[in-house]
């Protein structure tokens, strides 16, 4: 029988597609008496133990978010941090990435970036990109209203050049003009830290998306604490507008 939809999400697959708000090192750090950037870099270790637990659970797609457009407005210093960890996550981890598999991809503004950033994440795209394993999407100085608005300019672009009509733009033209266009919706949402808040991630992927908020912060997250994420998933009833539940797989 063909995979619908339907089928997929009443399985008892993994969720095809998960993404982390991973938030909260900050105060990780500040309940240990601990500076900010000892909070990231315990979060990088957490992004470790999850990357090797989604791919060990099955899971196909994961985005995290790793900066925002908005996270701009930090102090000079802790951005300076942030990029850091950045470079020697690539450095450090893109060899064992690509040893296990790990197709890294990104989404967000790639423009205004510092060069070396920009080339380090090339560099992760273009030598992962044969891979057919897990599919890593880091959320790099990305803001959901920012990709919608690049959207918008690419699809005026078209119509502007005369390959677009008009009456012919739908969803799929938007997505088709997203970051990721390939790239299935997200079908679970979690946030560490306690907060119930998207803070503008995947506004347009997300319509559908169950969201789960859990309590601790990510520096502490790992692999119980995805499954139990999953195992939440699985009581959620997705019905997509419809009338018939969907138990979630
Ligand atoms: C998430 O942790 C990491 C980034 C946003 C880059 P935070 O730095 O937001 O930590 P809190 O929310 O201040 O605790
Ligand atoms: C969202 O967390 C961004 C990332 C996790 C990278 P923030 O900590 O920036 O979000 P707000 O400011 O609490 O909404
Ligand atoms: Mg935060």
């Amino acid at each position: 029988m063909p995979e619908t939809e339907a089928s997929r999400v009443a399985g008892y697959a993994p969720p095809r597609h998960v993404a982390i708000i991973m938030d909260g090192n900050g105060r990780w750090a500040a309940a240990r008496g601990l500076p900010r950037g000892e909070g990231h870099r315990r979060g990088v270790e957490a992004l470790r133990r999850t990357v090797r637990a989604a791919g060990d659970l099955g899971i196909k797609y994961l985005t995290i978010f790793s900066f925002s457009a908005e996270n701009w407005s930090r102090p000079a210093s802790e951005i300076g941090e942030l990029m850091g960890l950045l470079r020697r996550f690539i450095r450090n981890d893109l060899a064992e990435l690509h040893r296990s598999n790990v197709r890294v991809r990104i989404i967000g503004e790639r423009q205004g970036l510092e060069p070396d950033i920009a080339r380090l994440l090339i560099e992760a795209e273009d030598l992962t990109k044969g891979n057919d394993g897990l599919i890593l999407i880091v959320a790099f100085n990305y803001g959901a209203r920012q990709e919608i608005t690049r959207a918008a300019r690419r699809i005026s672009e078209r119509v502007l050049a005369g390959a677009l009509a008009v009456d012919d733009i739908t969803m799929e033209t938007v997505v088709d003009c997203l970051d990721a266009p390939d790239v299935p919706d997200p079908d679970l949402i979690i946030r560490t830290s306690g907060e119930q808040r998207l803070s503008n991630f995947l506004l347009w992927q997300a319509a559908y998306s169950e969201l789960v908020f859990v309590p601790s912060y990510w520096p502490d997250f790992d692999r119980a604490a995805l499954e139990a994420a999953i195992d939440e998933y699985r009581q959620r009833e997705r019905r997509f507008g419809g009338l018939i539940a969907k138990t979630g797989s």
